[in-house]
């Protein structure tokens, strides 16, 4: 990871954007509305930003948008980049180094998943306890740049106990039902198989989804604190007898999306203060 790279996104943004975001968020498929909700919000699309990869997926705007909520300063990616695009895991990741020179400190993650937990149900939000990384590959390899962090960084925490427990009081406060499990991230684009998607239950998955890994892997490097909101689109294959598809993932999270708009606001409200 070349720092140098790092540095002129982040000094292109700050030329934008004098504020500095404590608090970065990343809005998965279908949940990019959030950044609507961002006050005074300055956009700048992906494409304008030096070295930042270009988002190629529909449904993905691609931008970053700064502002306020509820007076917090935030960074939100509209859009990610995704390994199944043909992103190396270091433009995937690219975002968030930017993220921690431009002086954030906590990053909440989203994306639409597909339950494996049977006692899940489509339009259940999951904090992420922990995740698996079956994407066959890590961010990390090849040389270490230490000033960006360690060699051999600890996932014991890769996501934050003080912010889940701090989510979980919120979602109490608000009368919203969280779930909580473990993440499983897979390359996609195809959906897993049935027999898959029966290994990954044994193995501890909760539910399944083709991002987050990657980016969470690089914010601990970095040291940012992380947490990780899933919401369950679909249940995964199998589990239902019936396909899966891009629209139900979509559908879902437009469904879920008032209480997710709501709970989400709320948690950048308190892990800002
Ligand atoms: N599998 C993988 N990724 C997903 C799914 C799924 O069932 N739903 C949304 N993203």
């Amino acid at each position: 990871m070349d720092y140098t790279k790092i540095k002129q996104s982040a000094d292109f943004l700050k030329e934008k954007y004098a504020a500095v975001p404590k608090l970065g968020l990343i809005l998965g498929s279908g949940l990019g509305v959030l950044a609507e909700e961002i006050e005074n919000a300055v956009k700048i699309p992906y494409e304008q930003i030096p070295e930042f990869p270009v988002s190629t997926v529909e449904g993905h705007a691609g931008q970053l948008v700064f502002g306020t909520i509820g007076g917090v300063e935030v960074v939100a990616m509209q859009g990610r980049f995704h390994y199944y695009e043909g992103y190396t895991f270091e433009k995937v990741t690219f975002p968030i180094r930017v993220m921690k020179e431009l002086g954030v400190e906590n990053l909440i993650v989203t994306n639409a998943a597909g339950g494996v937990n049977e006692a899940f149900a489509p339009g259940d939000l999951m904090l992420i306890s922990d995740h698996i990384n079956n994407m066959g590959t890590n961010p990390l390899i090849g040389p270490n740049d230490s000033a960006l962090g360690v060699r051999f960084p600890d996932m014991s925490e890769a996501y934050c106990k003080n912010l889940r427990a701090a989510a979980k009081d919120i979602a109490a406060n608000i009368g919203l039902k969280v779930q909580e499990g473990v993440y499983v991230g897979n390359t996609g684009p195809s959906y897993e198989t049935p027999a898959e998607v029966r290994m990954l239950r044994v193995l501890g998955g909760d539910a399944v989804g083709m991002s987050t890994v990657p980016e969470v892997i690089v914010a601990r490097h970095a040291g940012l604190k992380v947490l990780g909101i899933s919401c369950i689109s679909n249940m995964a294959a199998g589990i239902l007898d019936q396909p899966l598809n891009h629209e139900e993932v979509i559908e879902t999270t437009e469904k879920v999306k008032a209480d997710f708009l709501k709970y989400v606001k709320e948690l950048v409200k308190e892990i800002g203060k």
